[in-house]
C-alpha cells in the first residue's frame, strides 16, 4: 500500500489499482501537490464538515462516480449536493467496501460545513492493503486515542502538528504516544501563517520519547508500507 501526501489533511491511499482520498482540500490550498482534476478515486472519506477537509470532494465524486463517507450530517449535504454513492455512518459505525474498511472515532474539534451544516468531527480508521491507517483528524489532544490506539493495531497514523486549529506539535508528541502506531505521518501545518510549525523538532521529540518513527512527507511525496 502506497500513502501519498497531497499537503495539509489530504492523503492519497492506492493499493492494487484503488484509489482511496482522504480530506480532499485541493482547490485553495496553497500547498496542494495536484489539482484536483488529476486524480482518480474509487472512495473519498471526509474526518469532518470544515472547508478544508471536504475541499474538492463533491467534484471529485461527480467526475470519478466515487462512493463518499462521512458522518450522518454530512453525507446528508453531500446528498443534496447530488452524489448517490454516500455513506452515511455516525461515531462508532464501520462501513464495509469491496477494498477494505472505514470507522469513524471521535475527534475534538468542531464541524460546520460551508453551507452551514452542524455535525460532529470525526477520526478515522481505515483498513486497506493489509495497513491500518490512523487519521485523527482535526482533534485536540485527548485521552481516548489511547483507547483508540489500543483497540486498533495501527501502522500508520497521520497526525496534525501545527496548533491553532489543532493540536500543537507538543501535544501531538503526546498523541503519538498514546496511540503507539509502527509510524507517525504528520499533517495539518504550514499551509496557513497561523500553523507553522517545527516538523523537524517534532520527528526528534517522538522519536526521542516513544517508539513510533516519523516519516516527514513533503506534498506530493509517497511513502510505501
Ligand atoms: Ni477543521
Ligand atoms: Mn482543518
Amino acid at each position: 500500500m502506497e500513502i501519498r501526501f497531497l499537503g495539509h489533511a489530504a492523503f492519497e491511499l492506492t493499493h492494487e489499482g484503488v484509489t482511496v482520498l482522504i480530506d480532499p482540500f485541493l482547490t485553495g490550498n496553497p500547498k496542494a501537490a495536484v489539482s484536483a482534476d488529476e486524480l482518480a478515486a474509487d472512495a473519498i472519506l471526509v474526518t469532518h464538515g470544515h472547508g478544508d477537509h471536504v475541499g474538492d470532494t463533491v467534484a471529485i465524486a461527480k467526475r470519478t462516480g466515487a462512493a463518499v463517507l462521512a458522518i450522518v450530517e454530512v453525507a446528508e449535504e453531500f446528498r443534496n449536493e447530488g452524489l448517490e454513492n454516500v455513506h452515511d455512518p455516525n461515531l462508532g459505525g464501520t462501513v464495509v467496501f469491496g477494498w477494505g474498511s472505514a470507522k469513524l472515532v471521535p475527534a475534538w474539534h468542531t464541524s460546520t460545513t460551508p453551507k452551514g451544516t452542524v455535525s460532529t468531527p470525526a477520526g478515522l480508521i481505515v483498513e486497506f492493503g493489509g495497513s491500518t491507517i490512523y487519521h485523527v483528524g482535526d482533534t485536540a489532544l485527548f485521552g481516548d486515542l489511547e483507547l483508540i490506539g489500543r483497540r486498533h493495531a495501527i501502522d500508520v497514523a497521520l497526525i496534525p502538528i501545527g496548533g491553532h486549529y489543532t493540536m500543537d506539535r507538543h501535544d501531538a508528541v503526546e498523541a503519538a504516544r498514546m496511540i503507539g502506531a509502527r509510524q507517525v505521518i504528520p499533517c495539518h501545518y504550514d499551509t496557513f501563517p497561523p500553523i507553522v510549525a517545527d516538523v523537524q523538532a517534532f520527528r526528534a521529540d517522538v522519536e526521542n520519547s516513544t517508539a513510533s518513527e516519523v516519516i516527514v512527507l513533503a506534498p506530493g511525496e509517497r511513502h510505501a508500507i
